[in-house]
């Protein structure tokens, strides 16, 4: 964390040793000056984002009780895992503004490099508040459990495995944020975390094979065996690291999540909406158990993070929330979706190789160089998404470039349905 600072050694060991009771007044005193010393966070944003999120919830409300004739225990576990969701929404808002204040107590706090040379860029952000949005994650999504009746037990193993590599990232996500892990080791993380879930994975192997290949193929659907499990596995790699990548603008993080989360409740509803297939529909009913309190936690995050962000999200956040859709992609089986739904992922991606590669040197941060005296910003030459944009459609500021970004995102994910629109009968 470039621009991040952290407690010095002796402060951190003082915390393992046995404390004096001299020594634990004054640290009491520092920590009650430091947080007196430290404004509260600004207000959540949370009318404001939680209107624009209608535009989301009006459509997928419609075609879950209107639209489709779902059946009514399916529809019933939707609505306890919505109604369970909500809760995990005002729980993470109420616990952002307390988190903030432990966080920067451990001077774990950033500057906003976007805001450099402006009396904001000298506050102190408050780092890697995913770890409460992970946190109200696992819980509500663990308790969860007892509400969903199914006299599949398969179930039970799957969505355990799925939260215990959830679980898992948050950890090594947090540890990233902690200590500051190198990028090379950084990059690694998820194919770690992800073990949980492809040790624990009984599904099949076996993908359909696109009908114009079936001639030549003369199969219709071809076992992979383990080279299935090691596509999971490199796609919960890419999902997390590519939303880590694309990053570094306020609510940029967050922002990308919620879009795609929407994108992806609403293709899950319209599967179970025109299949007949319990299994199919049992599949794209897991992935929504996971994503609307995915969507939920993101949304109370939003509030805080959108332009002018109060709380960073830090690694923890960007390796959740990747690792929380890719396994929703892998368990739904509509992982070739997913990686349409990512595509601003996929190109950023493609633009960062040649220096994720090392191939041309890859500064700490590859932001946008920022100008305190118009407040804009210009692209550099380092290859990202956010730079190119700047470079295509020329300066602006940073709340504006966001919007474009994720404006970008949903055009991606409508392309997406569109796709699918125009291949269904063709293609699979
Ligand atoms: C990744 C990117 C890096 C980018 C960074 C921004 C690669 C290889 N790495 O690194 O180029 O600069 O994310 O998150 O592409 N920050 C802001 N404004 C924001 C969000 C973050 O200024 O809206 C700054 C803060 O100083 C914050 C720091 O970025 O402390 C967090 O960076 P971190 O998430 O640790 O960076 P990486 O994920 O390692
Ligand atoms: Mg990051």
């Amino acid at each position: 964390m470039g621009a991040r600072k952290r407690g010095p050694k002796s402060e951190a060991a003082t915390t393992t040793t046995t404390k004096s009771p001299s020594t634990e007044t004054q640290e009491k005193t520092t920590a009650a000056n430091s947080t007196a010393a430290e404004p509260p966070i600004a207000l959540s944003k949370a009318g404001q984002i939680l209107k624009v999120s209608l535009i989301f919830f009006v459509p997928y409300l419609y075609l879950i009780f209107s639209h489709y004739n779902i059946e009514e225990e399916l529809k019933r576990s939707i609505l306890i895992n919505a109604v369970l969701s909500s809760a995990a929404f005002f729980v993470t808002l109420a616990m952002i503004p307390v988190a903030s204040k432990y966080v920067l107590r451990r001077n774990m706090f950033g500057y906003d490099i976007n805001k450099k040379g402006t009396p904001q860029g000298s506050i102190k952000v408050p780092e890697s508040l995913g770890i409460v949005v992970g946190i109200v994650f696992l819980v509500f999504a663990i308790l969860f459990q007892h509400f969903n009746f199914t006299a599949d037990s398969n179930w039970l193993v799957e969505y355990n495995a799925a939260l215990a590599s959830i679980c898992f990232m948050i950890l090594l996500g947090f540890v990233d944020d902690v200590l500051d892990v190198p990028w090379r080791v950084k990059l690694l993380l998820p194919s770690i975390a992800a073990l949980p879930l492809l040790m624990a994975y009984a599904g099949h192997t076996t993908i359909v094979i696109p009908k114009p290949l079936i001639p030549y193929l003369g199969l219709e659907v071809l076992d992979l065996g383990w080279v299935y499990k090691l596509y999971m596995w490199l796609l919960a790699i890419f999902c997390t690291n590519s939303i880590n990548i694309h990053a570094g603008l306020n609510g940029l993080e967050v922002g990308q999540t919620v879009v795609t989360s929407c994108a992806i409740l609403i293709h899950n509803v319209m599967q179970i909406g025109v299949s007949s297939d319990p299994e199919y529909k049992q599949a794209h009913a897991f992935s929504i158990y996971l994503v609307q309190p995915l969507l939920a936690t993101s949304l109370a995050l939003f509030s805080y993070n959108w332009y002018p962000s109060s709380v960073f999200v830090g690694d923890t956040y960007t390796y959740f929330a990747g690792m929380t859709m890719a396994v929703a992609g892998i368990l739904g089986h509509f992982s070739e979706t997913l990686l349409i739904f990512f595509i601003p992922q996929v190109l950023n991606f493609l633009l960062s190789l040649p220096q994720l590669s090392g191939f041309i040197p890859c500064p700490r941060h590859r932001l946008p160089r920022f100008e305190p005296q118009t407040g804009l910003l210009t692209g550099t030459n380092d290859g990202t998404l956010v730079n190119l944009f700047l470079r295509q459609f020329g300066r602006r500021s940073e709340k504006s470039l966001c919007i474009l970004l994720l404006i970008f995102q949903a055009i991606g994910c409508c392309f997406c349905f569109l796709l699918r629109w125009f291949l269904a009968g063709w293609y699979k």
